[in-house]
């Protein structure tokens, strides 16, 4: 299926990706003013759809954006959306704006928020990307100050990124006063002394879906966790770093800045367990499948 035939929504309609417009005062475009979401679905069930559904209505409350549809309403789009693609794994993009008004910097009164939502093919990354595991590269986080919401706007992250891309890398791990806060679309990892550490749930950092889960599987498997600041100086002697995202799930990071990450020799024994627990939890969340309207 190429992208042109790609069924999205918008507004309450379906329609091809090529036919769905916005009119350019909507403020998702004039601002930047809007929140979105991205969910993974292995064979047809979104992966922690509560938790993806929670965090969308906390971003929407932080930016004073009624929330436009109950938990139902998001449920059944997603369900419809899905349904359309006979792609085996997908990844559902959710967007909400603030609408479409007369530019001012001031919330109109009486805008309707714009609702878009699409899904692509996922693609897990290949066994052999994880054995090799993937290079990053360090960078002062220049972002604001409110990253637990995930705000469409997205300059700074895309800088970020764009800064790893250039370098060859995948990903940047972002340092905010010496202590990491996490990468440009994805929460980093970081295992030091026997624990695996992270980086506090603060508006430093987007809380992602990951972050959650790692804790409960890091529990699970009797692996100690630890929240707290991370200073620059431990993440250079780390001997494991990951990172974590909805569309990266779960990857080892053997490079940074050019150098190797530990030993050296690869993804390491907290990776290995993790990754292992993380497929397992798809699977389980395949198996038990998802309430459908
Ligand atoms: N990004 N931190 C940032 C800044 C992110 O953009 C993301 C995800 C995460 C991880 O969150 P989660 O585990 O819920 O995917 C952390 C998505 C995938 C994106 O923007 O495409």
């Amino acid at each position: 299926m190429t992208a042109q035939q790609q069924t999205v929504y918008l507004n309450g309609e379906f329609m091809p990706l090529s036919e769905a417009k916005v009119p350019v005062l909507d403020r998702g475009f004039i601002f930047g003013d809007g929140v979105y979401e991205v969910v993974p679905a292995y064979e047809g069930v979104p992966f922690r759809w509560p938790q993806h559904l929670a965090r969308l209505q906390r971003s929407l409350g932080k930016v004073r954006i009624a929330n436009p549809m109950d938990d139902a309403g998001w449920t059944g789009l997603v369900t419809d959306l899905l349904s359309r693609h006979d792609w085996r794994d997908q990844f559902v993009y959710l967007h909400v704006t603030r609408g479409v008004a007369r530019r001012d910097h001031v919330f109109p009164a009486d805008s309707k928020p714009t609702v878009f939502a699409m899904s692509s093919e996922f693609k897990p990354v290949s066994r052999d990307a994880i054995e090799r595991g993937v290079s990053a590269i360090t960078l002062p986080d220049e972002r604001w100050l409110h990253c637990d919401i995930k705000s469409i706007s997205l300059l700074g992250n895309v800088l970020a990124r764009q800064a790893a891309f250039d370098a060859g890398a995948l990903e940047c791990l972002m340092f905010r006063d010496g202590y990491l806060t996490e990468g440009s679309a994805s929460n980093i990892w970081v295992v030091l002394g026997g624990k695996l550490l992270a980086p506090p749930r603060d508006s430093l950092i987007l809380e992602g879906i990951r972050y959650g889960l790692l804790e409960q599987l890091a529990n699970a498997q009797q692996i100690p966790f630890e929240v707290r600041r991370i200073a620059r100086e431990e993440v250079l002697q780390a001997d494991e770093l990951m990172v974590t995202s909805a569309t990266k799930e779960i990857l080892p990071i053997t490079s940074l800045d050019g150098r190797p990450v530990g030993t050296g020799q690869g993804p390491g024994p907290f990776y290995r367990k993790l990754f292992d627990a993380y497929q397992s939890a798809k699977a389980a969340s395949v198996a038990k499948g998802w309430p459908r309207p």
